[in-house]
């Protein structure tokens, strides 16, 4: 691919922004300049992102839930065309679900629709947990939280596992700081930051619940199910497809069965788990190929190279620690271990 020598220059000025901001503190001219010097995400339009949010497997209800935000969201941007009043609600969201269930997916698709609305001016995501708004010491926190969100600003800021900065007992925690900073400044910036604090269901509900402002300013939720076996297949197939991979038949039941015999609950990793699976069968795949005896590599037919068998799936799951679910009375070489 050619080079843009235009492209260098932004690159070594972004990593002198960085240097400038990890050496001094207060205020922070280099990471404004390292955001600046960011190169632009190519904008898309509504109906291709609207495309891209209904190729996702699965995931009905979220889909609904954006298509009537998106609807409620033009029809304001309309309005104020016309010079009508705002509604004065809320646009910040909250995204309920167990990790790898599609949230910063979908976080980061709603930011490109609010641009392609018009709402936003760059549509961007800038995700945080608690270690990127709470510092350790006195005074830190604020500054922090206000550099986040300044970086945040024209686009969405996306809290993951927000209830973290409500669940310290202890006399020296700054989680209630970033609180009060971010709802001071979701309000000095009402119309260019949208905030989605996403994080386990029950965890969530009990941080909403723990502070009046919060509850108030978030009140839109979607709620992101787990997947169900089937989709888990699906979205496993649709991500060996985007790399040009598939997967065999056998493959694919064995995949089944893996996935059907993996323990559910909020420690299991929805999507996360089958792109690791997926990344891990790639690997077994590789030393299969590499492993065939009297052929080079450079002999293999493209279709060998592409296809995922399962005895790769397998391999892949056990070095996550994984067995196929027993329900095929015959293969009693595979056990589940739980
Ligand atoms: N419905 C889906 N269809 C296809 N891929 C998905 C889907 N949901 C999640 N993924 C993929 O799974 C991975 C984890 O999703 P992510 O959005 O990071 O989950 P979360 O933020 O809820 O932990 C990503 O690689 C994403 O592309
Ligand atoms: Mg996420």
């Amino acid at each position: 691919m050619a080079r843009n020598p235009l492209e260098d220059v932004a690159r070594g000025l972004r990593v002198l922004g960085e240097r400038i901001s990890a050496t001094t503190g207060g205020p922070d001219p280099g990471e404004w300049l390292s955001d600046q010097l960011r190169r632009p995400e190519p904008v898309r339009t509504l109906p291709e992102l609207q495309a891209e949010l209904d190729s996702l497997i699965g995931l009905e209800t979220v889909k609904e839930q954006v298509r009537a935000l998106v609807a409620f969201l033009q029809v304001q941007a309309e309005r104020q065309r016309h010079g009508l009043p705002e509604v004065a609600t809320s646009q910040h969201l909250v995204f309920l679900g167990n990790p790898g269930t599609g949230k910063t997916t979908v976080a980061r698709l709603l930011a490109e629709m609010y641009r392609a609305m018009g709402l936003l001016r760059r549509g961007h995501l800038v995700e945080v947990d608690r270690a990127g708004l709470v510092g350790q010491y006195v005074g830190m926190t604020a500054i922090k939280t206000d550099r986040v969100i300044r970086r945040a600003l024209d686009g969405v800021l996306f809290i993951d596992e927000a209830y973290a900065l409500a669940v310290g007992d202890e006399r020296q925690d700054f989680g209630p700081e970033a609180i009060e900073t971010l709802l001071k400044r979701m309000e000095d910036y009402r119309h260019r930051l949208v905030v989605i604090v996403a994080g386990y269901p029950r965890l969530m509900h009990r941080f909403l619940q723990s502070n009046p402002g919060l509850r108030s300013r978030f009140s839109r939720e979607i709620s992101f199910p787990d997947y169900a076996t089937g989709e888990l297949v699906a979205i496993a197939e649709k991500l060996a497809g985007e790399y040009e991979y598939v997967l065999d038949d056998p493959a694919k039941e064995v995949l089944q069965r893996i996935l059907a015999g993996a323990g559910r609950g909020e420690g299991f990793g929805n999507a996360r788990f089958v792109r690791t699976l997926f990344e891990q069968a790639l690997n077994a795949q590789a030393l299969r190929l590499a492993r065939i005896e009297g052929a080079e590599l450079s002999e293999l037919e493209r279709s060998e190279l592409m296809t995922l068998r399962a005895a790769d799936v397998l391999a892949g799951a056990r070095a996550l620690g994984e067995e196929p679910a027993d329900d095929e009375p015959r293969s009693g070489l595979f056990r589940r271990r739980r």
